[in-house]
């Protein structure tokens, strides 16, 4: 697939089939993750792929609560992949506080469009999720109290015909040449 047509086709999917996931192209998913560039080349993160039903039900009950419910769809995904915040090298830690960046927050990002890329390549769906209970999730999933949470990523293959709109601002109102 052209990379300007695999750009218009992921779209956050929040249907999903209940079609099970072939290992290979979850691990497709996980290489490109692993292939993401980061500071310093710090690699700053570790995946845990929810994919034990009972667990991943758990996990999608953490999605949402009874005031804010719009992640209630995140039980349809057969898969919900954590992506945890790593210490990163000494050097990106001593730089981000130096240059007030947070470093690991921005390999995250980049790691997870990753997977998300690769996963609409494959025919599959996402859904990057920033609103969940953190506390209860790393209590779920034994991850230690030091650890944060970046964001959690939903994957199944969509029960949506058509890829949506994409709904962004124009170009000309995000760049300007040469000066703000
Ligand atoms: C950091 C981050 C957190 C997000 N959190 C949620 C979420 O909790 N629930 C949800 O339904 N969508 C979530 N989204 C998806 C965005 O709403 C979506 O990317 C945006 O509306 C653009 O739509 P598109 O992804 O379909 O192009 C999140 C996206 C990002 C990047």
């Amino acid at each position: 697939m052209d990379f300007p047509d695999l750009i218009r086709k992921r779209f956050s999917t929040r249907k999903y089939l209940p079609n099970p996931i072939e290992p290979e192209k979850l691990s497709l998913c996980l290489e490109a993750t692993r292939l993401a560039p980061s500071a310093s080349n710090s690699q700053p993160w570790h995946f845990i792929v929810v994919d034990q039903p009972d667990l991943k039900e758990k996990v999608a009950l953490q999605t949402y609560n009874r005031l804010i419910s719009f992640n209630k769809f995140t039980h349809q995904a057969p898969v919900i992949v954590v992506f945890l915040i790593e210490k990163p090298k000494l050097i990106t830690q001593i730089g981000g506080r130096i240059k007030k960046k947070d470093y690991p927050l921005i390999d995250l990002g980049i790691a997870a469009e990753h997977f998300c890329l690769q996963a609409a390549e494959s025919g599959l769906g996402t859904c990057m999720l920033g609103w969940y209970n953190e506390k209860n999730i790393k209590k779920l999933l034994g991850i230690p109290k030091s650890k944060d949470i970046g964001l959690l990523i939903t994957l199944g293959y969509p029960a949506v015909e058509n890829v949506p709109a994409k709904k962004r601002k124009p170009l000309k109102q995000l760049v300007s040449y040469n000066r703000f």
